[in-house]
């Protein structure tokens, strides 16, 4: 595996690549791998004829100082489990390379994501998803991948960035890989590493109750009873601390409140425990082909 920390010594590795016409795939990271994220390059890999990662704790895309410092940071075992996996490239700049100018100018700024960016992180995370589309318009510009992966996980960072890529009119297709989840159903995370053993237990409720709302829904009962009997359920126990619980419709990230959709039907959750702020979601009801 080659790792280039600039863009432009990237781009100088990549030429060939480029001039023969090989069919790049890209799948951007902030690190700290695990299983998850390897999903993604195995997708990568399967798929295409070049992979390339990249590690980049955006700073950007933090709302709070604090996250973005305890984040953690796991650099050689990265590139272990990257080379292991059949990696061709790993792009981990600094903040100068990816913002030369300062991180004030973005092409996505002035983008508009109407209802998508309205509600759960969105409107939990203020400025939180103009960091990501800045981040990614920027590596996507460097790394002119064919293919981009991205992660079911972080459901709505997928429908930001497939708006992003209509709007800018970028030559990228987007394939989304299906949550990786430990035994007990909890998805994969990079922060998953700052819980303490009894938190790491008590998490494993979290996609319980999503899956408890998902049945609900497929038996048709009622979205927001659905919703407030797994806020009641997660705030019960002591070690977590849930912030939404929302059903919508897939297409626009709106509440759904129940008869017929056009879109798939989703459920996804943000949750405190110990340190860390954890988020999932689980298709409750598939679209109609
Ligand atoms: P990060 O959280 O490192 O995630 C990188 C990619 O891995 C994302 O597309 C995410 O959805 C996916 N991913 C994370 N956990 C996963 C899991 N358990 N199963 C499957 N995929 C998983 O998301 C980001 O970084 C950043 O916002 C980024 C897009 C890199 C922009 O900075």
């Amino acid at each position: 595996m080659i790792i280039c920390t600039t863009a432009a010594e990237l781009n100088e590795r990549l030429a060939g690549a480029r001039k023969e016409g090989q069919r790049i795939g890209f799948v951007p990271t902030m690190g700290a791998l695990h299983r998850g994220h390897m999903a993604l390059i195995r997708a990568s890999v399967t798929s295409c004829e070049l992979t390339v990662a990249s590690i980049f704790v955006n700073p950007t895309q933090f709302n709070e100082a604090s996250d973005l410092s305890a984040y953690p940071r796991t650099p050689r075992a990265d590139e272990e489990l990257l080379i292991a996996h059949g990696c061709d490239f790993l792009y981990r700049p600094d903040v100068a390379d990816i913002y030369p100018n300062g991180d004030q100018e973005s092409a996505a700024a002035e983008l508009d994501f109407g209802s998508l960016t309205e509600r759960m992180e969105g409107a939990h995370r203020p400025g939180h998803f103009a960091g990501v589309a800045q981040v990614v318009s920027r590596l996507l510009d460097i790394v002119k991948p064919r293919v981009l992966f991205l992660g079911q996980k972080d459901y709505q960072q997928v429908a930001v960035i497939r708006s992003m890529v209509r709007q800018l009119d970028l030559p990228v297709m987007i394939e989304v890989v299906e949550t990786v989840r430990e035994v007990d159903g909890l998805a994969l995370s990079s922060r998953n590493r700052r819980l303490g053993p009894q938190e790491r237990k008590a998490a494993g409720l979290i996609n319980r109750q999503l899956s408890a709302v998902a049945a609900g829904l497929l038996a048709g009962w009622d979205p927001e009873k659905l919703e407030t009997a797994a806020m009641d359920a997660m705030q019960r126990h002591p070690l977590l601390n849930p912030e939404y619980v929302e059903v919508f419709t897939g297409h626009n990230l709106l509440p759904y409140r129940g008869g017929p959709a056009a879109a798939e039907i989703v459920v996804a959750c943000a949750v405190h425990c110990g340190p860390v702020r954890l988020i999932d979601n689980r298709i409750a009801i598939p679209s109609n082909p």
